[in-house]
């Protein structure tokens, strides 16, 4: 497997591949879930295609108080499980070489971006946008995978790809979760034993949700309050947000009548998750 750490490699070595060259983006400290991307990655990129993936913890996308130096990197289990699950290559950037002295151009989406996530992390997919659609230009992908776990994120990239007519196709899969339901994270390293106990909340309120809404609950409102009420029985979680919001245009609805996501974000101690579920 290829490691490449200057854009000018990675041009060089995407010039030679031959067939569909496929994409997955994270910021590593790799888990099942980004595992479970690579493999799709493989799957549709076949024998005779190449799949890349970019480990880069972003900087542009945290917050000044967010985790950016705490994040972990732990490159070396990085490369291994990269591997195992079939990449070819993987670009692993400095800060320096994507953001060079007197790096002044930014994507900013102004719909989707806006609610969830986009209200309380100002200029978090501002970042977002802006690393992928370079490592898009970079890479030249023809197909790139991300995973429904960061459903708003889904969407941005989506509307992003659209707007500014990308070429690439965009392929989402679904979420890789714990058996108790946790939705695998390079963040749950570091919750506490007893935060990690109660984690599993976020996707129980949204399940109760789903079994409202199965049995007709139409209210956003009152399927809201279902959810909060399910997080509130974990003394260690404290919501961040509960969003019921319009698949596509990430609105706030009052009823349910066109798919519509569930989304939310949940701090465990100083550990935020985020978890959605779609309801149709
Ligand atoms: P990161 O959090 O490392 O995630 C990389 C990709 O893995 C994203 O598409 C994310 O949705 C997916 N992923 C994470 N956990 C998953 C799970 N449990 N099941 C399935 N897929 C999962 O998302 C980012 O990095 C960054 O914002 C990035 C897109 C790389 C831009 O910097």
């Amino acid at each position: 497997m290829k490691i490449l750490t200057t854009i000018a490699a990675t041009r060089r070595y995407r010039a030679k591949c031959t067939g569909p060259v496929v994409l997955v983006p994270t910021m590593g400290a790799l888990h099942a879930g980004h595992g479970a991307l690579i493999q799709r990655a493989r799957k549709l990129a076949g024998k005779r295609g190449t799949v890349l993936v970019t480990i880069f913890v972003n900087p542009t996308q945290f917050g000044p108080k967010e985790d950016l130096s705490r994040y972990p990197r732990p490159f070396a289990a990085d490369v291994k499980l990269a591997r195992a699950c079939g990449a070819d290559a993987i670009f692993h950037p400095t800060p320096g070489e994507m953001y060079p002295e007197g790096f002044s151009t930014f994507v900013d989406e102004h719909t989707v971006s806006l609610p969830l996530c986009g209200a309380s992390r100002p200029g978090h997919f501002r970042g977002v946008c802006t690393v992928v659609l370079k490592l898009l230009t970079i890479t030249q992908a023809d197909v790139a995978v991300f995973g429904r776990k960061d459903f708003q994120q889904c969407r941005v990239i989506a509307r992003m790809v659209r707007d500014l007519d990308i070429p690439v196709r965009l392929d989402f899969a679904e979420t890789v979760r714990e058996p108790d339901g946790l939705a695998l994270s390079s963040r749950n390293t570091y919750l506490s034993p007893a935060e990690r106990a109660q984690a599993p909340v976020l996707r129980r309120a949204l399940l109760i949700a789903q079994d409202a809404f199965a049995k007709g609950e139409r209210s956003a409102a009152r399927l809201r309050r279902i959810v909060e009420k399910q997080i509130a029985t974990s003394p260690l979680a404290r919501v961040d947000y509960i969003g019921i919001v319009d698949d596509d245009t990430l609105a706030p609805i009052r009823t349910v009548k066109n798919p519509a996501t569930i989304a939310l974000a949940v701090f465990l101690g100083t550990t935020r998750l985020i978890d959605n579920l779609q309801l149709r």
